[in-house]
């Protein structure tokens, strides 16, 4: 995946947007009265969420399997109201993030990854390993900053970077607009 900033101007986007009921499916469902309240189910969510993440993965390689680069953009939920009011959602409806499909004008060297024992877990969550892993994965992603930014991104972790962004103001609108759209009630 690549930063937006490395696209050339010629960009699709897309909007990823769960839609749990759309006016066809009212239209075709005999007992909707009944059936309605199913939607606003938490589980309904999850599953809704699940799906839509995994077309988006599937985009995503289909995408660059032709050349392509793509960034996934969830600034699209820093207004959630006005996404939704530009892309007309219905209820029943929660954008999720956007897609930015573009040819790459560079390839960038990969940024390093989280060590492997930090994401994958065998039999149970191993606690004991996190922090060596993230300390010295800390020290990898510190030269790749600074190599990358010149020098002028000294002393940045992986571990700050995050830190820094659980700390902020988070967007707030999403739960109020999540119940306005009957979801995730129950
Ligand atoms: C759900 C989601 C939302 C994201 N939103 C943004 C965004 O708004 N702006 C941005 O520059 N990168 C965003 N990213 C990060 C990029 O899509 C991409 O993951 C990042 O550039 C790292 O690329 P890499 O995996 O090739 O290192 C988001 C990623 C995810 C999974």
């Amino acid at each position: 995946m690549l930063p937006i900033k490395n696209m050339w101007k010629k960009t699709a986007f897309f909007f990823l947007c769960l839609l749990l009921i759309n006016t066809a499916t009212k239209a075709s469902a005999k007992n909707m009265e009944r059936t309605s309240p199913l939607w606003t189910h938490t589980q309904r969510l999850f599953v809704a969420y699940g799906d839509a993440a995994f077309a988006a993965q599937n985009m995503a390689l289909a995408a660059e399997s032709l050349g392509l680069g793509i960034c996934y953009i969830g600034s699209i939920l820093n207004d959630v109201y006005k996404t939704a009011d530009i892309l007309q959602l219905p209820e029943y409806t929660y954008p999720l993030f956007g897609m930015a499909v573009g040819y790459p004008n560079h390839s960038p060297e990969q940024k390093p990854r989280l060590p492997q024992d930090v994401i994958f877990h065998r039999n149970h969550y191993d606690r004991e390993q996190l922090k060596p892993s993230l300390d010295e994965y800390d020290k990898i992603i510190g030269q790749y900053y600074e190599s990358r930014t010149g020098g002028t991104k000294e002393d940045e972790t992986w571990t700050k970077q995050i830190a820094r962004g659980l700390s902020g103001p988070l967007r707030k609108a999403l739960k109020p607009y999540l119940e306005e759209q009957h979801l995730g009630l129950r």
